[in-house]
Parts: C-alpha cells; structure tokens; sequence
C-alpha cells in the first residue's frame, strides 16, 4: 500500500510494543525504513521482538523495561532518547483493561487500568511534546484509543473513562500545539485479537459475542491497523490532526441505532414486514376516502 521507505529517517516510539497491536505496528513501521524505540514491562517480550524485527527488515530497533504509570522514569527514558536525538514519532498503545462488574471492582483494581492508560498516557505525551517545542522539531502522535470513548462500555469502565480522559487530550493538545507542528490523533480499534487483550476481554473465547454486532461480521485484520497507523505516522497528511478514527468495521455505529437488530432479519422477515406495513397503510388510507 505504501512506498518502501516511507518511514525513513523517522524514529518511533510505541509503548507497549513488545506484543499485541504495539508489536504489529512497530513491524509495519520497521518494513517502511523507521528506527524503533519500543518499550513494555516485560524484558523478554521486549528483546526477542527488538530481535525479531531488526533481523527480519535490518533496521535499528532499541528497547527499555518501562511502566510507564511512573513518572520520573518516564520522563528519564524519553531524555535518555533525545540525548541522542529527536524523535519523529509517538505511538501511545500500552493499556491494562479487563472485564468486570463495576460494583465488583476494587479501588485498587480501579487504579490499576487509570494510571496506566490516563495518568501513563500523559506523562509519555508531555515528556516528548514538550522536547519536540523545545527543539522546534516537529512530531506525531498516535494515541489508540477505544470506541467506548464515543459510547461509554458496561463492564469496562475504568478503560472507557480513561480512553475518553485520553481523546480529550488528543482534541485539546491538536489545538494547543498545532503551532508547533505537532499533530495528534487517535485509532479507536474494534475487535482485533490479540492475546493480551482477548485473555482479559473474552476470556472464554467467544468470538460470536465479539463480532456478531459488527456489520462486516469479522475482527479486524492486523494489516488494516497497520495500514493506518503507518499513515497517521508518515509525511503528507499533517493537516490531519485531533481527530480519532474508528477503525471497526462499523460497530459503534450499530449499537446507538434504535434499528441495529433489524440487520438480523432474512428476506422473509423483510417480506412479511413489508406487508404488515402496507396493511396497516391501506387501512389508514380506506379510514380517510
Ligand atoms: C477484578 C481485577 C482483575 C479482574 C486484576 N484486578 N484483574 N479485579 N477482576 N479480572 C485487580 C486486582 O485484584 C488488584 O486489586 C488490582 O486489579 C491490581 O492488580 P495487579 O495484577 O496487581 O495489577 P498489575 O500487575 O499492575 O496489572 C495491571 C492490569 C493487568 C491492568 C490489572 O490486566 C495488566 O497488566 N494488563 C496489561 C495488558 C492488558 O490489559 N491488555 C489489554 C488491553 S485491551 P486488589 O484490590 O485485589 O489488590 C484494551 C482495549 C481493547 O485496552 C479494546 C478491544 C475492543
């Protein structure tokens, strides 16, 4: 879909990029020229996809053992990056998340989810929004975000809070630091698989319950984030900023709608629906002559 090297000359960082959808886009932006910077709790996922990528595309790619719910070490990582020079890019995909009955919930439990994808979010945005208007060097962020964040989510919220907590942020900072070149937008992903996220969300794997309210009746394809994650990163589109695309094959859109269930219905059901309503036409009309 795109020239080879795309992405040349451009190093990106992707929080949680050691496994999951961090790991898929990191691949993509590697097959496209980028030197990657990818960063996660666990050293062995870490190393063994920095490993994976750099022998498979030959590109440079750095890793660090980071929670990013801290902040000084945050801020610490992303000096020890610049030290050697700017970044282009920042991918914001680490989040925690699981299932659970609100009234279920510990604070604890709470916390856990909010200062990894809030109060983390932010320290990994400020940390390099603020080097790049420092250095007046220009940069792009790619938060990813839900769709929960347009619909609110039973079961989930403690994401659903601090996903919307983190569009916010993409609307507010597309404004505050436009004039700096800085642009910032978010994907709100339907179902993709992986296995972080399915252990958490469908831990007894039913994949029906997941995609039977998705109108191209399917999870997403990793190729179709890539896609545009790999746009929103590359040159030629910064009058694009502020805005979150959701990338789910139409389902936030049919849950709102008082009609979604009709989408059910066989050409008979439509049949007979068609004649129940022209029945109740012809009755209306024979009332009035
Ligand atoms: C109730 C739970 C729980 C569960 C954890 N807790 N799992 N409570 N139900 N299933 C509670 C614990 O009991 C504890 O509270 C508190 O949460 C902290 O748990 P820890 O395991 O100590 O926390 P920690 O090691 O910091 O782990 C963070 C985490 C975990 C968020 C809980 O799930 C994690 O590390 N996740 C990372 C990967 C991930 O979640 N990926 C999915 C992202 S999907 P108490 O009070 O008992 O001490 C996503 C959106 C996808 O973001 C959209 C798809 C449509």
């Amino acid at each position: 879909m795109f020239k080879d090297n795309l992405l040349e000359n451009k190093r990106i960082l992707i929080t949680g990029g050691g496994t999951g959808l961090g790991k898929e886009m990191a691949t993509h932006f590697a097959m496209h020229g980028a030197e990657l910077y990818i960063c996660g709790r666990r050293e062995n996922v870490l190393s063994e996809t920095a490993v994976e990528i750099s022998e498979t595309y030959g590109t440079k790619v750095n890793y660090q053992t980071l929670d990013i719910r801290a902040s000084k070490d945050v801020d610490d990582y992303i000096e020890f990056i610049f030290e050697k020079g700017p970044l282009d890019g920042l991918v914001n995909n680490a989040a925690g998340n699981f299932i659970s009955p609100t009234k279920d919930l510990s604070h604890k439990g709470f916390d856990a989810i909010a200062n990894i994808v809030f109060h983390g979010t932010f320290y990994m945005t400020h940390s390099v929004g603020k080097r790049w208007i420092e250095l007046g060097h220009k940069g792009s962020i790619v938060n990813i975000l839900t769709t929960w964040i347009w619909t609110g989510s039973p079961y989930v919220v403690p994401s659903a809070m601090s996903k919307s907590g983190i569009h916010a942020m993409t609307q507010s900072l597309a404004a505050e630091w436009g004039k700096y070149g800085i642009k910032i937008n978010g994907i709100a992903p339907g179902p993709f698989p992986t296995k972080g996220a399915w252990e958490r969300l469908n831990p007894d794997n039913n994949d029906d319950g997941m995609t039977n309210t998705v109108p191209l009746g399917r999870v997403g394809e990793m190729e179709e984030l890539q896609n545009l994650a790999t746009f929103l990163m590359a040159d030629g589109c910064d009058y694009l900023t502020g805005q979150t695309i959701g990338l789910d094959g139409g389902q936030y859109l049919t849950g709102g709608g008082t009609f979604s269930q009709l989408d059910k219905l066989s050409d008979e059901d439509w049949e007979n629906m068609r004649k129940l309503i022209r029945e109740a036409n012809n009755k209306d009309k024979a009332d009035r002559s």
